[in-house]
């Protein structure tokens, strides 16, 4: 089954609660938070007092994905505000495996991230660990930029190393996913599909959503 998390990096973020409630009703499985602190990406978005504002706008699981360096420092704010998910980058943390089982340890699901110039081995280790791997098809920081094709022979790989050790993971894909794209990360083993410009940059959520889905299981 494949799941849609529409990105609220593009949604109007003075009317945030408006916004993930369309998206509910909209047909969203999850809602993607993208967490950003001006040091390991480019970009400064939102903390905790905004995901605990949002949370009470949905009852569907918060998919929170931390561009922070560091993010042990944040995981149990995050998780106290209403997150359901939670994932932190690969590159940011110096003790990924400890950092897992810190979200693991407060009852939500885990995942880790990866940007497109790591490898898939950098998470081959947690990988029994996690519940989630999101692999980046974009360089994270910013909405709205182009898909990057030779990611699909990441999630490939990671895949196969998941139906040995890990069968039930979720492969979620971040960046650039729009009817064009879907089938591909979808037929490459992602089942997790990020859409922030597809979806909240068109003024018919519902279609944008059930677009994005069919094109992804046909
Ligand atoms: C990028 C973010 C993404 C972003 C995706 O740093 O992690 O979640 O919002 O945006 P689109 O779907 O517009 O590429
Ligand atoms: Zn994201």
């Amino acid at each position: 089954m494949i799941l849609i998390a529409p990105s609220i990096l593009s949604a109007d973020f003075a009317a945030l609660g408006a916004e993930v409630a369309e998206a509910e009703s909209s047909g969203a499985d999850w809602i993607h938070v993208d967490v950003m602190d001006g040091q390991f990406v480019p970009n400064i978005t939102l903390g905790p007092v905004i995901v605990k504002a949002v949370s009470a706008h949905t009852s569907l699981p918060l998919d929170v994905h931390l561009m922070i360096e560091a993010p042990e420092r944040y995981i149990a704010d995050f998780a106290a505000a209403g997150a359901g998910v939670i994932t932190v980058h690969a590159e940011a943390c110096v003790h990924l495996h400890r950092v897992v089982h810190q979200i693991k340890e407060l009852g939500i699901l885990a995942g880790v991230a990866i940007n497109p110039g790591t490898p898939a081995s950098a998470i081959r280790e947690v990988l029994e660990d996690v519940d989630m791997v999101l692999v980046m098809t974009v360089n994270p920081g910013f909405g709205g930029q182009a898909f990057i094709p030779s990611m699909l022979r990441k999630i490939r790989q990671i895949r196969q190393w998941a139906n040995e050790v890990n069968p039930g993971l979720h492969i979620e894909v971040d960046g650039g996913v729009t009817e064009a794209t879907a089938p591909l990360v979808a037929e490459a083993g992602a089942d997790v599909l990020v859409a922030g410009n597809a979806v909240f940059g068109r003024s018919d959520r519902a279609a944008a959503i059930s677009a994005i889905r069919a094109a992804a299981a046909p």
